[in-house]
Parts: structure tokens; C-alpha cells; sequence
């Protein structure tokens, strides 16, 4: 394709982009093809379209490797860091509220990490599995990270979650982009507004903008 055609294209594939994201639709691109489904993750497609190739990413709660699963066909990434004890005391010694992993039990952990190995072992050059918790990981982390999506305060409504966002920003190169779930927590009531009191209180004290889509919130590093 020559260099107008291909401009032409890009344009078109950002505007339909657009016009699906507007309908809580979006499409995913890798060398099988496209697809398109419902929104699931926005700063996945912010990081998309924002940074640029062989990305090196972190996920900080990983669970069965979906997400990951979904980051390492979709993004040009260069090398992942999974970041997860799989440990029911770390998931139950963060969580202040009753009954929430009472469906959990350690078998379904293994499942869970055993999950993400096999989804993984087709991606494994690019894949560094970290078995620890979200802070005893950080020294293991060698690189500066262009994007890190943090899973893990779902459940949380403690003070701690505006630090571990600080030590994750902190890992980031300039321009990088640090996101999270959960931002609409609060809105179920049981959950508490730990999640977005501190994401905004971590977004305004570091001065940056704070995007927030669905259940996605995200900000670039200054
Ligand atoms: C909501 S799940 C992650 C789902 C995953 N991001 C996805 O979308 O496929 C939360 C995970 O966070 C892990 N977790 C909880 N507290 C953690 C911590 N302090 N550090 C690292 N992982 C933690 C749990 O073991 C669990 O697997």
C-alpha cells in the first residue's frame, strides 16, 4: 500500500473506532485480523492508540490471564511483567470487607494460576510471571514501563491503595500511562470509594488528567 493510501486508511480505521466506541463497541486488531466486541477495557485502546511498538507493560492482578491474554494480542508489547501471588492471604489480608472471597478457595487459586500459565505459554518469551505481591514485586522490575493496568483493589477500601498507585507511577517512563478497574466502586455501595478517592486525590496531587471509561480510569506520566 502506498504512503497516501495507508494515511487514508489510518484515518478511516480511527474514525470507525470512534463512531464504535461511541456505542460501547470496539475493534481489535492483530495479524489474524479484526474484531470487533463491547468495550471492555478503554485504556486498552488508549494505550493503543497512543504509545508506540514493541511496549514493555505490567498487569498488576492477573487472575486466569485473561487480561493479559487479551494485552498480549492486541498491543505491540515487547515484554509483560504478571504481577500475582495467587495467595489467598495477600487477597483476603487486603480487603476489609466481609464475605467477598468466601467463594474463593485455594484450590480455585491454583486453577486460576494454572489458567494463566497455559494461556501464557504461547506468548513465553514475553511473558515475566512475578509470584508476589503487588509491592514486594517492584524491585523484581528492572525495566521502565510504557503502561501498567492495576486489577487489584477491587475489593479494597483501605488507605494503601493511593501508595501502590504512587509505586507504580513511579515505574513509569515519561509519557507512559498507568490505569486501573474498579474506578466505579462506591456506586454498589458495600465497596466503599477507596478506589476513586484515591485515584483522584492521587491524580490531583500529581497534577495530571484523569480519563475514566467504564469501569477503566488511566493518566499519563508527566
Ligand atoms: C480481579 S483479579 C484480576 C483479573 C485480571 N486482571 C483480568 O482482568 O483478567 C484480582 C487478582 O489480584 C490478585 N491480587 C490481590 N491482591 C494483590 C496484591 N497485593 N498484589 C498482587 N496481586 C494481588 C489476586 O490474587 C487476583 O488474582
Amino acid at each position: 500500500m502506498n504512503r497516501v493510501l495507508r494515511g487514508k486508511f489510518v484515518t478511516l480505521k480511527h474514525f470507525i473506532m470512534k463512531i464504535l466506541n461511541i456505542f460501547e463497541y470496539e475493534i481489535l486488531s492483530n495479524l489474524n485480523g479484526y474484531k470487533i466486541r463491547k468495550l471492555h477495557r478503554p485504556s486498552l485502546m488508549f494505550v493503543k492508540e497512543k504509545l508506540g511498538k514493541d511496549l514493555v507493560v505490567a498487569e498488576v492482578g492477573v487472575w486466569k490471564g485473561e487480561n493479559a491474554e487479551d494485552m498480549l494480542k492486541y498491543l505491540p508489547i515487547k515484554k509483560i511483567y504478571l504481577i500475582d501471588p495467587w495467595d489467598l492471604d495477600v487477597e483476603e489480608g487486603a480487603k476489609n470487607i466481609e464475605n467477598l472471597t468466601d467463594n474463593i478457595n485455594e484450590e480455585e487459586m491454583r486453577q486460576a494460576e494454572r489458567e494463566t500459565i497455559k494461556r501464557m505459554s504461547k506468548f513465553k518469551d514475553k511473558v515475566v510471571i512475578i509470584r508476589k505481591s503487588s509491592t514486594e514485586a517492584l524491585k523484581d522490575i528492572k525495566d521502565k514501563l510504557d503502561f501498567v493496568y492495576m486489577d487489584i483493589f477491587g475489593a479494597r477500601k483501605d488507605k494503601g491503595i493511593r501508595k501502590e498507585i504512587e509505586n507504580y507511577y513511579k515505574k513509569l517512563k515519561k509519557g507512559g500511562i498507568i490505569a486501573g478497574d474498579d474506578i466505579d466502586n462506591g456506586k454498589s455501595g458495600s465497596l466503599g470509594n477507596g478506589v476513586p478517592n484515591a485515584v483522584s486525590r492521587f491524580a490531583t496531587e500529581n497534577n495530571l488528567d484523569l480519563f475514566i471509561n467504564k469501569r477503566d480510569w488511566w493518566c499519563i506520566k508527566k
